[in-house]
Parts: structure tokens; C-alpha cells; sequence
């Protein structure tokens, strides 16, 4: 594609400025607008970025229109179907899916680092035992900078390294651990010798008073979200994380930031507030009255687990995890879970309803996730975190790839100010 070029005019003064677009491998082409304000002395305005690219990169696509999801090139479902969460995130991280010899180096190197230091670990006991787990979780990945400190000048590649495998290596230790808390049980160390989401797993459900064995089939399906949970491009919590990094502040701060932006009903939290939608639903009987509610705006109620901001067609992922909903559930004994057959049921109604029709919304990711959470025995409050913990790989490939470009810029937006024009200070006894 070649670029086309702009004019943008000011009819008053007829001065104009030409512009020409920037082409990316895929996409739309982009106006660069930054000399706007130099030329004209005008800001843009776009609130939500609803058409606004806020930086270049080389990471995941997304075509909302055609329900295309790419990372690093390669289509979603083909990630899905041959490949794990370590690999996703060597590609994420590097580029390129590794050879043989570099995914053993780099399954290596993760296994190494998932022991948490013990004084971190005791952190947890600080926290109230009802502490949503996202608070936990958000407070020590930021308390991890106040411990290796030593090996994070970002300026370094290999620093950089490190902290990148160090965090994808601990963050199912730092989860666990807040599930564990939260359920009083005692901490699992974790097992070098099991597989990322096995090992996850173990660190979750083992006690100490009994055996447990992972069932591979869970190991599977946790590894299969967590591909499709990897990376979604310029999303909230990722654009926290850059804006957060760009002031070049500590890179566990940065990530503790994707955290909490994570966390969000509208983003992340989505996943948790589907099941207590279901739960409050409680009937299929009862999917007609909810979506009357969904539909009156006075109401404020929304149909979570719909509507995508970049998917206004079908978000691919969502394909993906409603046949794996199917399969799970079949082979662990939860086809006939009335949550599932009543999500289902929703999801069916909503579909043919003009209201979700003409606005193109459509089940995301999120309105299926946490049926298999939930049929994994994870618990609702920790869906989240399981989001977080897939997201981290994304995160830390979009901290590197904006640390490593020497255009890097700290993320300063403008405003359009509506308040108080100047005025003059007055003082309290002469206030009325
Ligand atoms: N239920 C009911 N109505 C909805 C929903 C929904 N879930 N989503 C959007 N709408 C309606 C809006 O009311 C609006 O209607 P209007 O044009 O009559 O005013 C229209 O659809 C457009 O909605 P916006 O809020 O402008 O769309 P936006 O792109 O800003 O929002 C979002 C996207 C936040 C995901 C929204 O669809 C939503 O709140 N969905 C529910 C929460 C959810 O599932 N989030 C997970 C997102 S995926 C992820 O983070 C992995």
C-alpha cells in the first residue's frame, strides 16, 4: 500500500499544512498530526483514542472488522492449536518463534526464577485474608522493584532481560501465593520440575496433608487461555504500562500499573463480573427480563462478556475458547453446568436482538473464560489474575520493544480545558 497524502486547512486564515500518511505492514494508514500544533497551533481531540495511534509497533495486529488476530504474524488460532504460552511469549518477547536449543535456554531461564524471595513471600501476611487478590497482586509485582533493584538499568539489554524472564517466571508464584492467603492455606514452593501451568496449578491446589496430581488436561486448557490471554496490542492495561514506563520509572512499577489497570470491570475484570452476572441472572427464565435491563440506559447495566471496542464483528479469540468451553467441559464431567447452558442461552437470545445487532456487539473473550476457570476450580476472584499472569508476557514485550526505540518519548497528552478562565484570588472573609 502506498501512502496518500492530507491537507488540512484553516478556512479562515486559508493556511494549510500537507500531510502525509505513514503505512504500517497492515492497517489502516495513519496521519501523523504532531506538526499540528507547531503549524497551526491546534491540539487534536480524540477522547477513548477512538482513531488515535499513540506509537509504532512491531507486535500483534488486530483487524476488528475481519475478527484477525496476529502476534508477531502469526494467527491466533494456529497459536492456539500447535503451540504453548512459553513459546508465545518467546515470540512475543523476540520476534521470532525459537529453535530448539533457544526454548530450552529460555524454559531454563524461566524455571530458574520462579522461587519468590522469602521476605516478599512474607509481604502476603501484611494483607487482610479478604483482600481482593488483584490488590495483592498489583502491591507486590510493585514491591518486587524494591528487591532487584540491582539488575534493572533499563538502558542495559541484558538488565532488561532478566527482568523480563524474572517476571514471567514469578508472577504464578506471586499468584498463588495471594490465593493461598486468601484461602488460609499454607504457600506451595514452586516444582521446577513441572511445566508453567502445571507447576501453577500445583503451587495452587497442593496442601500439604495430602497428594495432589495435575491433571494435564487442566494444564492444557490453563495453557491454551493463556496463549489467547498473551498479548491484544494497544489495550488499556498495555497502554498503561508504556505510559508508565516512558517516564522511565522502575519496570516492575510499570507492570504493577498494567495491573491495576487490568482490573477494571471494562477490561479485565470482565471475565469476574460474567460469572456474577450469571450467578444474578440465575435462570434462563430470567434472560429476557436482564436484557430489557441491558437495554434501558437509565438502568446502567451492561451485557458483560459483549462488545469490544477494536471487534465489531467477532473477536476470534472468543471462537476459539467457546469450542475449547465445549471440550473442557465435556471431558471434565461439565457439559450440563448450568452457568455454561445458561450463558449459552444468553448469548443466543442476544445474538438475534436488533439492540446487540446494530451496535455489532458480540461475546468477547471474557464471556467464556471464566466458565472454564470456574470448571478448573479456580476461584471467581482470581480470574482476574489469571488474566494478568497470561498478560504479563505482553506487557514485558511492549516495555521492551518501546525501551529499546531510540524515538522513545515520554506519553504526554494534550486537553481541551473547559474550566474557569484566569481570575484572581480572593480572600475567605471576603467570600460569599
Ligand atoms: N451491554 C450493553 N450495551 C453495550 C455493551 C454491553 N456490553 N457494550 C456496548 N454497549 C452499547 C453502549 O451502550 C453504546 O450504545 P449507544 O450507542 O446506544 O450509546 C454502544 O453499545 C457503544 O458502546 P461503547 O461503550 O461506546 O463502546 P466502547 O468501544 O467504548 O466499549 C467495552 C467497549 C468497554 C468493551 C463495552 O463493550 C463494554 O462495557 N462491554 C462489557 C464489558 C466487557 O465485556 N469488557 C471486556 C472487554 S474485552 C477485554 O478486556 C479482554
Amino acid at each position: 500500500m502506498s501512502s496518500s497524502r492530507y491537507q488540512i486547512t484553516n478556512l479562515g486564515t486559508g493556511k494549510a499544512t500537507e500531510i502525509e500518511t505513514l503505512v504500517g505492514s497492515e492497517g489502516p494508514e495513519v496521519l501523523p498530526l504532531g506538526s499540528l500544533y507547531r503549524d497551526h497551533g491546534v491540539f487534536t481531540f480524540d477522547p477513548g483514542f477512538m482513531a488515535t495511534a499513540a506509537c509504532e509497533s512491531a507486535i500483534t495486529y488486530i483487524d476488528g472488522d475481519a475478527g484477525v488476530l496476529l502476534y508477531r504474524g502469526y494467527p491466533i488460532d494456529q497459536l492456539a492449536q500447535h503451540s504453548s504460552h512459553l513459546e508465545v511469549a518467546y515470540l512475543l518477547l523476540n520476534g521470532q518463534l525459537p529453535t530448539a536449543d533457544q526454548f530450552k535456554a529460555f524454559t531454563g531461564s524461566i524455571t530458574r526464577h520462579t522461587m519468590l524471595n522469602e521476605s516478599l513471600l512474607r509481604m502476603f501476611g501484611g494483607f487482610h485474608h479478604d483482600a481482593h487478590p488483584m490488590a495483592m497482586v498489583s502491591a507486590v509485582v510493585a514491591s518486587m522493584a524494591a528487591f532487584y533493584h540491582d539488575t534493572t538499568d533499563i538502558y542495559d539489554p541484558r538488565h532488561r532481560e532478566i527482568f523480563a524472564h524474572r517476571i514471567i517466571a514469578k508472577i504464578p508464584t506471586i499468584a498463588a501465593a495471594a490465593y493461598k492467603h486468601a484461602q488460609g492455606q499454607p504457600f506451595v514452593y514452586p516444582r521446577n520440575d513441572l511445566d508453567y501451568t502445571s507447576n501453577m496449578l500445583n503451587m495452587f491446589f497442593a496442601v500439604p496433608c495430602e497428594d495432589y496430581k495435575v491433571d494435564p488436561l487442566h494444564a492444557k486448557a490453563l495453557d491454551l487461555l493463556f496463549i489467547l490471554h498473551a498479548d491484544h496490542e494497544q489495550n488499556a492495561s498495555t497502554s498503561t504500562v508504556r505510559l508508565a514506563g516512558s517516564t522511565g520509572c522502575n519496570p516492575y512499577a510499570a507492570i504493577s500499573a498494567g495491573v491495576s489497570a487490568l482490573w477494571g470491570p471494562a477490561h479485565g475484570g470482565a471475565n469476574e463480573a460474567v460469572l456474577e452476572m450469571l450467578a444474578d441472572i440465575g435462570d434462563v427464565r430470567n434472560v429476557p427480563t436482564f436484557l430489557k435491563r441491558v437495554k434501558d440506559k437509565d438502568a446502567g447495566v451492561r451485557l458483560m462478556g459483549f462488545g469490544h471496542r477494536v471487534y465489531k464483528n467477532f473477536d476470534p479469540r472468543a471462537t476459539i475458547i467457546r469450542e475449547m468451553c465445549h471440550k473442557v467441559l465435556g471431558q471434565l464431567g461439565g457439559s450440563d453446568d448450568p452457568m455454561f447452558e445458561l450463558a449459552l442461552r444468553l448469548e443466543e437470545i442476544a445474538l438475534q436482538d436488533e439492540y446487540f445487532v446494530s451496535r455489532k456487539l458480540y461475546p468477547n473473550v471474557d464471556f467464556y473464560s471464566g466458565i472454564i476457570y470456574s470448571a478448573l476450580g479456580i476461584p471467581r476472584s482470581m480470574f482476574t489474575v489469571m488474566f494478568a499472569l497470561a498478560r504479563t508476557a505482553g506487557w514485558v514485550s511492549h516495555w521492551l520493544e518501546m525501551i529499546a526505540d531510540p524515538a522513545m518519548k515520554i506519553g504526554r497528552p494534550r486537553q481541551l480545558y473547559r474550566g474557569p478562565a484566569r481570575r484572581d484570588y480572593v480572600q475567605m472573609v471576603k467570600r460569599k
